[in-house]
């Protein structure tokens, strides 16, 4: 007996084939008049159409020679039907339920349960599963404790906007949807709980990407009495258990560890994809007395006595596979980030340099370059300058990846060995020039690193701080982020004053959470993983959207509920709300 959706059917005059397919497969029903006395079932059988769901019985037999399916798992076998019940009939779904379709998203996430019945998806979602479950037990034999923790909560700050929701019973009063169980995980250490796991809903209101979601998981974890170096053999050992089962790959221990500072310095990129090389260099002592503007004056230092820098990437030999639009694009990559520009350098036949800037060179800042990046024709070099260091970093960075991706350096989703490593050693604070103020890197419960605590304490260069924050990331994808935290309530004081907020601000925001620390807090820490990310690495696939059941647009939108939506007027009188500018409908 076999239930199923019929994903085709054939008629064949005397015979109707039906291709049955759900979660395990496909298989093939027959239904021959000869096998079927009456003639009822096989009338039944002309009726099927496609998604239509039946309950079919008969006996598994061989397919004749000449009709067997190398392509499918049940391709030698067959069904002779001998009983057949249409359960539910279906209307011609959109697009047909096939392994690829060639649909716009937009109808696919309309329809996403048609969608979800492609086999790809079911396989993402199956994956998906399994990895979870590999994890729980991972955890559990690792004495750490599933606990759930509230959703309507208050807010949590992880650098986005909450959202909020508004409380009918304690009018003009809000919860707001936690960014993650931050404060929570903390509590829970303060009260004695020791391990902590949860397979965690997070929810932040920021600016979508392929690899962001409104709502998305976590695999939130928090441990007292931690030490890093006992922590992290668990985490790799639970990565290195879902690739073995998952995949069948071999991953080496420990994870390869580098600091913040070479992973910009050599990456342009705290999430660094180690798998190919356009390394960055940095060029401010060779260009330190350039006559050419752009470079002169990044190299001058700002109010906090703080000055930028010139850097470059060396592509070898293969200056001829970037096209003057190739330049154009990437030109555009740059400035995305707030680079005012992308200097390229040619090598050519001769060795003579060729660029818009080479008139302002001196000959020995050229015989520097030459040197610098070991220069032969055919090679391409470019460069970014910026008074802001950040903004090279981040340039190049995407320069990096991009340039990667158009040379074909980049292996394809789900191809390739995987390039673990842990990230170490963030700064604690950033400074933010337009609200002229710190925010932390990390969140505001990150410790500084021991070797810190004094000059932090004395508000002391600050910008030079570095955290007790890790992330882990593989394939230039930010898996997962944690820190050790700060468990003294005179230092988590001292940072939310940094962080500007005023004494009675921080007793309005965090007033429970310092007050708890004052009652005995251990030292504890911890690190959350991004369930999302990790699924589509390990199916293979890029867009988290892809290992989601019902995944938000990147304006936020879920398109099968039609979600966000206007609520009916009496809903907002009860709630006390006006709405200002009502949605368009
Ligand atoms: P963090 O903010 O680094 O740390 O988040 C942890 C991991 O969650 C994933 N992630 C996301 N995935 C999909 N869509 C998003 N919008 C999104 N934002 C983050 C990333 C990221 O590495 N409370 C801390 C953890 C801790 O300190 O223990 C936290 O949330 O993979
Ligand atoms: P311009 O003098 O503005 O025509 O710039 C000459 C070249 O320098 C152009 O190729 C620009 O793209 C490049 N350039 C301008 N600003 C920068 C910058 N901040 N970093 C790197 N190159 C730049």
């Amino acid at each position: 007996m076999l239930c199923g959706w019929v994903a085709k059917r054939r008629d064949h005059g005397g015979l109707v084939f039906a291709d049955l397919r759900d979660r395990y497969g496909v298989t093939q029903i027959v239904f021959d008049p000869a096998l079927t006395g009456d003639g009822e079932v096989f009338e039944q059988a002309g009726r099927l159409r496609s998604e239509f769901v039946i309950w079919c019985k008969g006996k598994v037999r061989r397919r004749p020679d000449g009709m067997k399916n190398a392509k499918l798992a049940t391709g030698e076998l067959e069904i002779a039907c001998s009983d057949l019940v249409i359960l539910s009939e279906a209307k011609t779904p959109p697009f047909p339920i096939e392994e690829e379709v060639e649909v716009s998203e937009s109808i696919r996430l309309t329809h996403r349960y048609l969608d979800l019945r492609r086999p790809a998806l079911q396989r993402n979602l199956l994956t998906r599963h399994r990895m979870l479950s590999i994890v729980r037990n991972h955890l559990d034999q690792n004495q750490f404790v599933e606990v759930e923790t509230p959703i309507l909560y208050k807010s949590t700050p992880e650098g986005a906007r909450d959202f909020i929701v508004p409380s009918r019973i304690n009018p003009g009063t809000f919860y707001a949807l936690p960014q993650s169980p931050q404060t929570l995980k903390q509590l829970l250490m303060v009260s004695g709980m020791d391990r902590y796991y949860q397979i965690a809903r997070c929810f932040r209101d920021e600016d979508l990407r392929a690899d962001r979601q409104p709502e998305f998981s976590q695999i939130d974890i928090e441990q007292s009495f931690l030490d890093e170096e006992a922590f992290f053999p668990i985490l790799e050992s639970m990565i290195a258990k879902l690739w073995k089962e998952i995949l069948g790959q071999e991953i080496p221990t420990p994870f390869p560890r580098m600091k913040y500072s070479e992973a910009m310095n050599r990456f342009g990129s705290d999430k660094p994809d180690v798998r190919f090389g356009l390394e960055l260099q940095d060029l401010s002592d060779l260009f330190a007395r350039s006559e050419f503007q752009v470079f002169h004056g990044a190299l001058v230092k700002n109010a906090r006595g703080l000055m930028g820098s010139i850097r470059g990437i060396v592509v070898k030999g293969q200056a001829d596979q970037i096209s003057r639009k190739d330049l154009d694009d990437l030109t555009a990559v740059a400035a995305s980030f707030g680079a005012k520009g992308l200097l390229w350098i040619k090598v050519q036949e001769g060795g003579e340099l060729q660029s818009p800037a080479t008139k302002f060179f001196s000959d020995e800042e050229k015989q520097g370059l030459r040197k610098k990046f070991d220069l032969t024709p055919g090679d391409l070099v470019l460069i970014v300058a910026d008074a802001k260091d950040k903004i090279v970093f981040d340039a190049l960075g995407a320069v990096r990846l991009s340039l990667g991706s158009r040379l074909g350096m980049i292996p394809a989703p789900g191809e390739g060995k995987p390039a673990f490593l842990w990230v170490m050693n963030f700064p604690l604070l950033e400074f933010d020039d337009r609200e002229n103020r710190y925010f932390a890197c990390h969140h505001p419960f990150t410790s500084p690193r021991p070797e810190f605590f004094e000059d932090f304490i004395q508000g002391r260069n600050l910008d030079a701080i570095e955290a007790s924050a890790y992330d882990m990331v593989l394939n230039g994808v930010e898996i997962g982020g944690g820190s050790l935290r700060i468990y003294r309530p005179d230092v988590q004081a001292a940072m939310f004053k940094t962080l500007g907020l005023s004494e009675a601000e921080a007793k309005l925001k965090f007033g429970f959470f310092l007050e708890a620390l004052q009652y005995g807090t251990p030292p504890h820490g911890g690190i959350a993983f991004g369930v999302d990310r990790l699924a589509a690495l390990l199916c293979g696939v890029g867009p988290i959207r892809e290992v989601m059941a019902f995944p938000k647009t990147q304006r936020g939108h879920c398109m099968m509920s039609e979600s966000p939506s206007a609520v009916a007027p009496e809903q907002l009188v009860e709630l006390g709300i006006s709405v200002v500018k009502p949605a368009r409908t």
